[in-house]
């Protein structure tokens, strides 16, 4: 019989790291000096990401590069970026801080998301990876393509909460171990992950909302079927535009995002890249949220 997670654990659990999406702020956090991030900088960037689950921060772009990610990991404790062991697998070699742009030839060899111009639906970083294991994702844009490219988070553990208060039981389902099962398709592996898709890990409700290409929900093998339709179908809808629990916005060029990658999913529309106007992000991965923990 498949664990789920009980409602009273889950309500105890979502009061300590509440979430909102209302109170982010509209201007970035404006780091005057990307080698150096002060210590209130840092400060209102650890405090916006605790609130909001995710924080923005605003380089020069002439400033744009894997050391300022770093710098920035740095400033926010996060410890060294994580690369996941599927990128250095068969031989390949992967940076620290991965570069996400189109080539301008297209390979086959490409990763399926880094490496195209396509769009990329809501999902978590860290494909194999456990659920909670990526704690927070760091994504400074570089430059931006000739059109397209916007991007999206949803604040899934605000809506989980919601999903909690209005219908336990599908709430309850969604925490089934194997009710999502996540695939990689890249450095030719077909490796799955399969997990809950929320779990209470210490004493924090651990979010995992990925509706990706290559993500799959496996509604039949919990215990209530139903339910976890239902509460798929409230996630579905709570996600759209418009909804308290959704956010668009245009990565400007020398702006970061910092995510917490447990409580909040991410995409991005598709892009077109134009003549001297190539959309290049850097990004990086890490096992600690931003000011330890
Ligand atoms: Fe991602």
């Amino acid at each position: 019989m498949p664990l789920t997670t009980a409602p009273d654990e889950l309500r105890s659990a979502i009061c300590t790291t509440p979430t909102s999406f209302a109170t982010a702020p509209a201007r970035p956090v404006a780091v005057a000096d990307a080698r150096q991030v002060s210590e209130a900088e840092a400060a209102e960037a650890v405090a916006r990401y605790r609130l909001n689950g995710f924080a923005l921060v605003q380089f020069t772009p002439e400033e744009c590069g894997e050391d300022t990610v770093e710098h920035l990991a740095q400033a926010l404790e996060l410890g060294e970026p994580f690369v996941p062991p599927l990128y250095t697998k068969a031989g390949y070699a992967s940076p620290r801080v991965s570069s996400i742009s189109a080539p301008e030839v297209q390979e086959d060899s490409r990763h399926p998301h880094f490496e195209t111009t396509v769009g990329q639906d809501l999902h978590c970083d860290g494909t194999l990876q456990d659920i909670g294991v990526i704690k927070s994702a760091v994504l400074l844009c570089c430059s931006q393509g000739a059109e397209g490219g916007e991007s999206f988070v949803f604040n899934a553990h605000a809506a989980f909460a919601e999903l909690l208060d209005t219908d336990p039981a599908a709430a309850r389902a969604l925490t089934s171990p194997g009710v999502l099962v996540r695939r990689a398709t890249f450095n030719g592996s077909d490796e799955a992950n399969r997990g809950p898709a929320f779990a209470v890990i210490g004493d924090r409700l651990v979010c995992r909302y990925c509706v990706d290409a290559t993500d799959r929900w496996e509604t039949s093998a919990v215990d209530d079927p139903v339910a976890a339709g239902r509460g798929l179908e409230f996630l579905r809808s709570a996600r759209q535009e418009g909804s308290p629990y959704s956010l668009r916005f245009t990565l400007a060029e020398g702006q970061a995002i910092v995510m917490d990658n447990t409580r909040i999913s991410h995409g991005r529309s598709k892009y077109r890249d134009g003549p001297g106007r190539r959309r290049r992000l850097l990004r990086s991965l890490h096992l600690r949220h931003p000011g330890g923990g």
